[in-house]
């Protein structure tokens, strides 16, 4: 009897969840209830709304440990939110949907009329729409950020973050682009040749491998391996494409990263904004964004990542523009620009006499070539000490540059390394309270000399957020 007892809740489990793995005409999921979910019928998978904020819900394709690995998106490119009031309906008509609150849809698979007889969620993860046995439409075929084994990957599908997007080009070229034009990566492959590539499918193997495959070929050629390819069977892989435009490798959970597409995030086109700055700190791999000096502000001082303004714009200050010099500093070049060959002095004075002109970088380690950047333009930049070029940058007069930072400047200095909790911060230093939350800091003290106090703050994990205080010995009396 007792035994009995102790069974019967999976039991109940169990059978609840594998009836729905046909999704009958006239379902529904509601935000309200976020337990409810369609199911795989050997649930590895479910299909349910999950709650992003107190008051906003998005639905998905997830993992049984609550990886998603599908969505719906909306015309920006994110997952379209519903508020608590939300629906996701599979209607008699043959078509999904997403009504908010309000009851306007905010997303439909189009698939009304088409004659769909049922949807499934099925083992691999695929949410089916079919006519009968036909499948009309399909979360593969669909794809949003993620790749999931058994799911192809073919030119007509696109995986996309925010500005970012991920291809399989007609060539076989693998390829990650910024704002639909500008290629920062990009992957060939040795045996299959672009004249002899049809129709190429790019799919993410079990065991970790990516794979290219043509209908030309009959072989497969291996793209990128996972650290831990043929290790872990049992482990539910993935790529995707993060909001930070790299695109990566998983194994399990986003924790267990075994493969990605740039070592180097700060090589990711665009990562900290237009007129954004990307390096790292000494002692950390987490990228930093900055502003190219105080001639600039950040767009959003929450979000370093929106990129940087002039605080005077050069349209207003004619007859006092001065460039910036920038050292070690390189404004990545995808797009077509002038390339000149001339010297650092010339690619300075060259940029600050064209009116088109806006920003320059002098490639001053062998040829001396010169990139001049032209408005309209976005810059991207990336500083570093391995970086030998030199960049310049339009602001308008007087150059305000950064201070230096002072492990730099020689002489005495103490540091103490620390964790604390922001909001202890918060309370001694008030220049800190705009921009920080209630979010573990590693924070770095340091006194120079003369010169004061350096601060610098790094989230912890993330890195998305990062800043750095200068408190000179004023300030600080
Ligand atoms: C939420 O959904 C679950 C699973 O379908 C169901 O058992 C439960 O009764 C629902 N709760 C409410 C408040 O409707
Ligand atoms: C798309 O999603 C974003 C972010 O969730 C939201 O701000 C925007 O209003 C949505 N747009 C539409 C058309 O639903
Ligand atoms: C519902 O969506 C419509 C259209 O996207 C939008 O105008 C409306 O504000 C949304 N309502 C809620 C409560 O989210
Ligand atoms: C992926 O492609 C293979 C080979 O072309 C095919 O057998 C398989 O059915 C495809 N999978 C899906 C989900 O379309
Ligand atoms: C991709 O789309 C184009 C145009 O819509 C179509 O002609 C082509 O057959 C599609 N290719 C594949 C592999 O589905
Ligand atoms: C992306 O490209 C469009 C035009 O193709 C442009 O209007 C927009 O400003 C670009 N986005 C950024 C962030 O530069
Ligand atoms: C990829 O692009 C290069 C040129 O950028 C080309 O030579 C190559 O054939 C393409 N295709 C593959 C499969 O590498
Ligand atoms: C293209 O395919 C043909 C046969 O299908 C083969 O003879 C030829 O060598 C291939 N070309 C390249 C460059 O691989
Ligand atoms: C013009 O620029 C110079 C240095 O570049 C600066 O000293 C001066 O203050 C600026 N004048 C105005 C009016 O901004």
């Amino acid at each position: 009897m007792n035994l009995l007892l102790l069974l019967l809740p999976p039991l109940l489990f169990i059978t609840t969840t594998t009836s729905t793995a046909t999704i009958p005409p006239g379902s529904s999921l509601y935000a309200s209830n976020t337990s409810q979910t369609w199911s795989s019928p050997n649930n590895a998978f479910f299909l349910g709304f999950t709650r992003v904020d107190p008051t906003s819900y998005v639905i998905s394709i997830s993992t049984a440990t609550g990886v998603p690995i599908w969505t719906t998106v909306n015309r920006t490119t994110s997952a379209a939110v519903v508020d608590s009031g939300g629906v996701f309906q599979f209607l008699s008509n043959g078509n999904l949907r997403l009504v908010n609150g309000s009851g306007a849809t905010v997303w439909t698979s189009n698939t009304a009329k088409l004659g769909v007889t049922s949807a499934s969620l099925d083992d691999t993860g695929n949410l089916v729409l079919a006519a009968n046995t036909f499948a009309v439409w399909s979360s593969f075929e669909n794809p949003t950020d993620t790749l999931v084994p058994s799911q192809n990957l073919t030119v007509n599908q696109t995986l996309r973050s925010g500005v970012y997007s991920f291809q399989l080009l007609r060539d076989g070229n693998i390829t990650l682009t910024w704002n639909e034009s500008v290629v920062y990566w990009k992957q060939g492959s040795s045996s299959l040749s672009a004249s002899n590539v049809t129709s190429p499918t790019l799919r993410l193997q079990p065991n970790g491998i990516l794979t290219l495959s043509d209908a030309s070929s009959r072989r497969s050629e291996n793209v990128a391996y996972a650290n831990d390819y043929d290790v872990g069977a049992d482990v539910v892989r993935f790529m995707r494409l993060g909001s930070d435009g790299n695109l990566r490798m998983y194994s399990g959970g986003t924790t267990a990263m075994t493969w990605a597409a740039l070592a180097d995030q700060c090589q990711v086109y665009g990562y900290c904004g237009n007129m954004g700055i990307c390096s790292y700190m000494e002692s950390s791999s987490s990228p930093i964004c900055k502003c190219p000096s105080l001639n600039f502000e950040a767009v959003d001082v929450n979000d370093r990542r929106k990129g940087c303004k002039r605080k005077v714009e050069v349209e207003n200050c004619a007859g006092n523009v001065t460039m910036l010099e920038l050292k070690q500093t390189n404004f990545f070049t995808f797009q077509d620009q002038q390339i000149v060959t001339i010297g650092i002095t010339a690619c300075r004075g060259n940029c600050l006499s064209s009116t088109s002109c806006f920003a320059s970088t002098s490639l001053s380690d062998t040829n001396a070539w010169c990139y001049m950047k032209n408005t309209p333009d976005f810059v991207s930049g990336y500083q570093g000490p391995v970086l030998h070029s030199t960049s310049f940058l339009k602001v308008c007069g007087p150059v305000q540059p950064k201070p230096s930072p002072l492990e730099q400047s020689g002489g005495d200095k103490k540091c103490w390394k620390l964790r604390v909790w922001a909001g202890g911060v918060v309370a001694t230093i008030s220049v800190m309270a705009a921009s920080a939350g209630l979010f573990c800091f590693h924070t770095r003290i340091c006194i120079a000399g003369q010169r004061g106090l350096r601060i610098s703050l790094e989230q912890e994990g993330s890195g998305l957020f990062t800043e750095e205080f200068y408190l000179t010995e004023q300030q600080l009396r």
